[in-house]
Order: C-alpha cells, then sequence, then structure tokens
C-alpha cells in the first residue's frame, strides 16, 4: 500500500511533467513560427538588395548616360512669302543657327540629321492665261543633288507631303524647284509649307 507522501509526490510529479510537455508544445510551435517569418524577412531583404544592385547598376550603365545627353530636336516650319515661282521661303519660327533663309535658298548651318516634309500647291496665276494641263515636277534641291521629287496631281493641284531623312553636313543650300514654272503657289500655310525636324548627331 502507498503511503498519503508518495501518493501526493505521483501527483506533483504528474503536474511537473504535464506543465513540461505544455512548455514544450509552446516553444515547438514559437519556434517553426519565428523561424517562417525569419525566412521570409531573409528572402525580401536578398530581393531588396537584388532591386538596390539593379537599380545601382542602371544608374550607372552607359545608356542612361547616354539618355541624359541626347541632343534636342528643333522645330522650324518655313512658308511660301509669295506666290511667284522659285518660292521665297519665310522662317515661321527662325532658328538662322540651324537653317537660315536668303530668298528661295535654305542655307543649312549645322551638321546633324533633318526630316524635310515639303508639301507644294499650285494655283493659277492672275496674269497669265490657263496654261495646259502639263505634269508639274516638284524636287527638292541639296546643293545640286535631288533628294526629294513629286508630281502635282491634277485633282488637287498638290504634291500632297513629300517626306524624307537626310544626314546633311554644314554649308550646303536647300532650294525647291517646280518645272515648268508657269503657275502660282498657295500660299496658305497648309498648302504649301517646308518643315524641318532638325537633330544633331548624337
Ligand atoms: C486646280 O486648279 C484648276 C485650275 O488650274 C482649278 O480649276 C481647280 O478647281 C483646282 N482644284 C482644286 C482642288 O483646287
Ligand atoms: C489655298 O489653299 C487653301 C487651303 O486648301 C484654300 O482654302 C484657299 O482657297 C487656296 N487659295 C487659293 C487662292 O486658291
Amino acid at each position: 500500500m502507498p503511503q498519503p507522501n508518495q501518493h501526493s509526490l505521483v501527483y506533483i510529479l504528474l503536474l511537473w511533467t504535464t506543465i513540461i510537455s505544455i512548455f514544450q508544445v509552446v516553444f515547438t510551435i514559437l519556434f517553426f513560427t519565428a523561424g517562417r517569418n525569419g525566412l521570409s524577412q531573409n528572402s525580401s531583404a536578398v530581393e531588396q538588395e537584388h532591386i538596390m544592385k539593379s537599380q545601382q547598376h542602371s544608374t550607372l550603365s552607359p545608356p542612361s548616360k547616354d539618355r541624359l545627353h541626347l541632343p534636342r530636336g528643333k522645330m522650324l516650319t518655313f512658308t511660301a512669302k509669295g506666290a511667284k515661282i522659285p518660292i521665297v521661303w519665310g522662317s515661321k519660327n527662325p532658328n538662322p543657327g540651324v537653317v537660315s533663309a536668303t530668298g528661295s535658298r535654305l542655307s543649312i548651318k549645322e551638321d546633324g540629321y533633318f526630316l524635310l516634309n515639303l508639301k507644294v500647291t499650285l494655283i493659277p496665276c492672275q496674269e497669265t492665261q490657263e496654261s495646259d494641263n502639263l505634269d508639274h515636277t516638284v524636287s527638292l534641291k541639296w546643293t545640286n543633288k535631288v533628294i526629294l521629287e513629286g508630281w502635282i496631281n491634277t485633282k488637287t493641284n498638290s504634291t500632297g507631303v513629300l517626306s524624307k531623312i537626310e544626314e546633311m553636313p554644314a554649308g550646303g543650300t536647300l532650294m525647291v524647284n517646280i518645272s515648268p514654272a508657269d503657275k502660282c503657289i498657295n500660299t496658305t500655310e497648309s498648302a504649301t509649307h517646308l518643315d524641318i525636324i532638325y537633330m544633331a548627331r548624337p
């Protein structure tokens, strides 16, 4: 027969093992959840570092540096000052440092790339009689070389837009030739214009 003293000792032992088990369970749970948190924190830190590294890389890499040094484009619009052929050009937004207009010639003052947009519309001249319905050729010459050519559409009396991109050095001249020169120019900007976008060579 166990003595009452031994009996209480068994109870205390049981209580003690129960407490220890509870602590074990709690610690096991804490260990795993904390471990997972730590892991995810770690991975996000790695990601952050990666992002920072790639940002650093992109700020140091040449393409973004070049983007800062891209040449700025210049827009130039020339309109016909008079109805007579050859067209005398007037500048709407003068930038004589790039292209300067003197009479019917446009002088190129800077090396670079030029996007040229030419449209010519003809009208009958008042003082002359209607000429025969001849084909009219319109050409844009750079110095002596034809770089753009088009024909007057007999329905619209216009070339429509003639467009070209040219790399040109400073020093040359642009000129528009119309042949035969038996008609006049519609000087409205939407009907006759020479638009240029200039870009310096990068
Ligand atoms: C084109 O010009 C002719 C005269 O040369 C005129 O009769 C005709 O109406 C013009 N067409 C347009 C669309 O302006
Ligand atoms: C010139 O062209 C514009 C636009 O197409 C037109 O409104 C105008 O009547 C034309 N001018 C002449 C004199 O034909």
